[in-house]
């Protein structure tokens, strides 16, 4: 019982976080545990097709505010991380997925063939790698939010301006998402949310 009331309070006590107190740093114990989730995520497949970017520098945080359309959580967060999802590595033959694979032993080449003939029925890889990262995402809000941590998923980016700030060359990766995490500076904002009985369905 009460591993599901903590795991609700957590729930609810992770919210869209504005604004963080920039005085107020997040251990690099902790920040090491938030990105442990990411990298413990589901992924089709298995692929994992993700990177975790860290920015944690004042300065740099700065300008990634600029590439948020100047959103005030970015600037103010003691860390960012930039979700990429991995686009030219889940080609077919790519090293990426050959090192991937490797896992699989005596099933590798079942299940190349499968990734295979998956991918060529795949319309758009960056949507489908962009939401794997999604799921990555909020693993590591929740999970920060078990701990008291607040953070801010940031959709609203200029993705060439962040692929510029990161050198990226631009066809290599997609920006999936953004998450800022800090220390609220404020009070949360009431939480809105559908009822129980509007969003589910017992069919
Ligand atoms: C994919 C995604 C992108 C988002 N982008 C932004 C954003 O750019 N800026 C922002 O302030 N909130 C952003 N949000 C947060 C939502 O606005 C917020 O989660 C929603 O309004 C519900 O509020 P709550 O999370 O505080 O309960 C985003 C959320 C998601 C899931």
């Amino acid at each position: 019982m009460t591993a599901k009331k903590n795991f609700l309070d957590a729930m609810k006590f992770r919210h869209a976080c504005k604004l963080f107190d920039k005085t107020k740093k997040i251990s690099k114990a902790n920040q090491n545990y938030i990105l442990e989730l990411g990298r413990l995520s589901p992924s089709s497949m298995g692929l994992e097709q993700w990177k975790f970017v860290v920015i944690e520098d004042k300065d740099t945080n700065q300008l990634l505010q600029e590439a948020c359309y100047n959103q005030p959580q970015v600037g103010t967060a003691s860390f960012n991380v930039i979700i990429l999802a991995k686009v030219e590595e889940l080609k077919p033959g790519s090293k990426y997925l050959e090192n991937i694979l490797q896992r699989y032993g005596i099933n590798k080449e079942k299940r190349r063939n499968r990734y295979e003939q998956f991918y060529h029925q795949i319309k758009d890889i960056k949507s489908w790698g962009v939401a794997q990262c999604h799921i990555a995402a909020a693993n590591m809000m929740t999970g920060a939010a078990f701990i008291g941590i607040d953070s801010c998923p940031i959709g609203g980016f200029d993705s060439d301006k962040v692929k510029r700030l990161l050198k990226l060359k631009l066809k290599y990766q997609e920006v999936a998402l953004i998450i800022s995490f800090g220390h609220r500076a404020k009070d949360a904002p009431k939480k809105m949310r559908l009822s129980f009985d509007e969003v589910v369905e017992f069919y």
